[in-house]
């Protein structure tokens, strides 16, 4: 077992009774009031598409746990979330480590009183522009191990703890793998696989009432995408071609704005893959 993580913990100063969160009433988003009452998980809230869905999660009502491998990160975007009349818990977690995950998961569902929505975000981006012939095995395990070991252990210990009849479990996959191929070769299959990991999840858990999505942005301007789009530059991918796709990046509260949606039970009614600009 790991040692214990650190967290944002319970604020004295806050009522960490689940809550309807802000007043709906008061805040003119699309999505105010959607996830009233509903508890929401997300891996890897601590940066780019991951953080703007804490904070739309939590601008639609919902109580929030943050779970990243940026424990520090992790408790910002919680504070954040309280800040704006949230209730929020914190935990640092290395998702390709199952005791820490299964650890993160039970801590958060007992400091929420359960869980009704998972949406697993945390993903990594390396060896763009890399030819296949020069990845190294370590480089394709670690991004394997990430973004598909990853969100698997995720599934599999968030299981225990959704609610029956209205769990969902989101996973964030990518264009890449799914409609295009990737820059990155461990990238590109490791979304690929994510994909079909949803679609067999989903035949598995809808039976049991729980709803299972792959979320497929395209190009989404984040950290990640900075840090790729250089390390495409550096492994000699045309400049031109970096900058068509940096011209046009798009925003991650669309991606966010898109999670809360299939989180709310205004989604019960969507099968699959979804897909966003
Ligand atoms: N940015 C894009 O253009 C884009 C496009 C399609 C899909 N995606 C996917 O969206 C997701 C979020 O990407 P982003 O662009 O916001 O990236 P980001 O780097 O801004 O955020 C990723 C988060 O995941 C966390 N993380 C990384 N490894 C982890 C681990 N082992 N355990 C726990 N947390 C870990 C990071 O600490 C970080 O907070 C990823 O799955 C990515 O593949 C991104």
């Amino acid at each position: 077992m790991t040692s214990p993580t650190p967290s944002a913990g319970p604020d004295p100063s806050v009522d960490h009774t689940p809550s309807a969160g802000p007043d709906s009433s008061a805040n003119s988003t699309p999505s105010a009031g959607l996830l009233a009452g509903r508890r929401v998980v997300v891996v890897g809230g601590a940066s780019g598409i991951g953080l703007a869905t804490v904070r739309a999660a939590a601008d639609a009502g919902a109580a929030v746990a943050v779970l990243d491998a940026d424990g520090d990160g992790a408790i910002a975007a919680a504070d954040e979330a309280r800040r704006a009349g949230a209730t929020a818990c914190a935990r640092r977690v290395d998702v390709t480590v199952e005791d820490e995950v299964a650890t993160a998961l039970d801590d958060v569902a007992a400091e929420l009183g359960g869980i009704d929505a998972v949406l697993h975000v945390a993903g990594v981006m390396r060896g763009q522009g890399l030819d296949v012939r020069d990845v190294p095995v370590e480089l394709w395990a670690r991004v394997i191990a990430v973004n598909l070991t990853g969100p698997f252990l995720v599934a599999k210990h968030a299981t225990r703890h959704l609610t029956p009849g209205s769990g969902v479990l989101v996973l964030v996959g990518s264009k890449a793998g799914v409609l295009t191929g990737s820059g990155s070769v461990p990238y590109g299959a490791s979304k690929g696989g994510l994909h079909g990991l949803a679609l067999t999840l989903d035949r598995q858990l809808r039976p049991q009432g729980i709803r299972v999505h792959t979320l497929c942005p395209g190009d989404i301007d984040t950290p990640l995408m900075r840090r790729s789009l250089d390390e495409a530059r550096a492994n000699g991918t045309d400049g031109g071609r970096v900058a068509a796709i940096e011209a046009a990046l798009g925003r991650p509260e669309d991606v966010a704005s898109a999670l809360v949606l299939l989180a709310s039970p205004a989604s019960d009614g969507v099968v699959g893959t979804v897909h966003s600009g």
